[in-house]
Formats: C-alpha cells, structure tokens, sequence
C-alpha cells in the first residue's frame, strides 16, 4: 500500500509512521505535504528518503477550494492508496475528503468523542477529568468524528499543564498511529486499543 501523509509542524507522528514502514509492513511512504513551506517535518521527511511536497495555504486567503486544487496535484501524482493527516491543521472540506472515502486517517489529541477541535488538553484539564488520551479515527467530513480506529488512554495527573498533559499524550500518538496504520494497511479495521 502507498501512504501519503499530511503535516503542518514538526511531523513527530509522521516521523514515527515512517519509521514503522521501514520494517516489514504492508505499507511504504510516497509522499509527506505540508501545507506550510516552513514545516519542520518536510526536512525530516527528505532526511527519511520520503518524497515531499508543500503547498502554502496563506496563497490562498478565503479560498479553501484552491488551495485543496493545489494539494491535490502531488497528492494525486503520488497515488496514495492511504492518506493519513498527522498534525495536519487544516479543515478539509467534503469535497476533498470524498476523495479519500474509507482511505483516509486522523490523529486527534483526546479521548473522542470528547473534545472535538483545539486545546483538548486545556479543556481536559478545566473539566477536572482523570483521563485523557488519543484516538485515530476514518476521516468524514464531519470534523474528528470518523470511524475510531485505535485509541490510547492517560491519566490527567494533579497539577498537570496542558503542556505536560501534551507530552505524556504525545508519547501515546507515536506509539498508536504506527499500530493501527499497520493494521490498517492489511485491510483489518478492527480498532486497536493501547
Ligand atoms: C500534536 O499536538 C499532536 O497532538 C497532534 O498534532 C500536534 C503536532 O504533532 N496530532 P506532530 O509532532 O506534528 O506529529
């Protein structure tokens, strides 16, 4: 299977996926694209031997539908069997993710359903839960609320910063993504649960 997958940062999960597919796995990487030039995970991707590619979403100011035309060109160039978004911060709309139906994968920092959108950690932390954690799930075109594929849970401990609480989910991400997009891959979809 061919893997594509999307960063905006330092892409850590991405770096890990790679790294899994280094081994024997049904799955190697044809591509990593960011949507920022900057991205620190772009040269840790070519440090990796993983083609890149970046197309700058601030070319494209209010207009969403071009700049998913531009990421399309080397995404589809690629022929990715498998999309996989890893810290990837920008919303999709339903025309792109149509494209990749069943195909395309998302990490998101909390316990999902929970905590949809940004500062999961903050939000964890305010509400006084005792766990939080990080699921992967199918991607639709309703914002983190796919098929879950892999969960990993954490306690929230006493004095926890959501930095700290960060960190200790982060751990977690680098250690589920690379499992369920192994899983995955072979075309088993049942969820794996850390
Ligand atoms: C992290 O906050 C992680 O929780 C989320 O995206 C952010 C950056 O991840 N998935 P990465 O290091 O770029 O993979």
């Amino acid at each position: 299977k061919r893997v594509a997958i999307l960063i905006s940062g330092g892409g850590s999960n991405m770096l890990r996926l790679v790294e899994d597919m280094q081994g024997d796995h049904p799955a190697r990487p044809v591509l990593v694209a960011s949507n920022d030039p900057a991205a620190a995970g772009l040269a840790r991707a070519a440090a990796a031997g993983v083609p890149i590619a970046a197309v700058d979403h601030r070319g494209f100011p209010g207009d969403r539908a071009g700049f998913e035309a531009a990421l399309l060109e080397p995404l589809l160039a690629a022929r990715p069997d498998i999309i996989c978004l890893a810290g990837f911060m920008r919303i999709l709309t339903p025309d792109f993710v149509s494209r990749f139906a069943g195909r395309m994968l998302n990490i998101h920092p909390s316990l999902l359903p929970k905590y949809p959108g940004l500062h999961t950690h903050a939000r964890a932390i305010e509400a006084g839960d005792a766990e939080a954690g990080v699921t992967v799930h199918e991607v639709t075109p309703e914002l983190d609320a796919g098929p879950i594929l892999g969960r990993a849970r954490v306690p929230v401990l006493p004095g926890d910063t959501p930095e700290a609480l960060a960190a200790r989910v982060l751990a977690q991400e680098h250690r589920l993504y690379p499992a369920v997009l192994r899983r995955f891959a072979a075309g088993d979809r049942r969820p794996v649960c850390l």
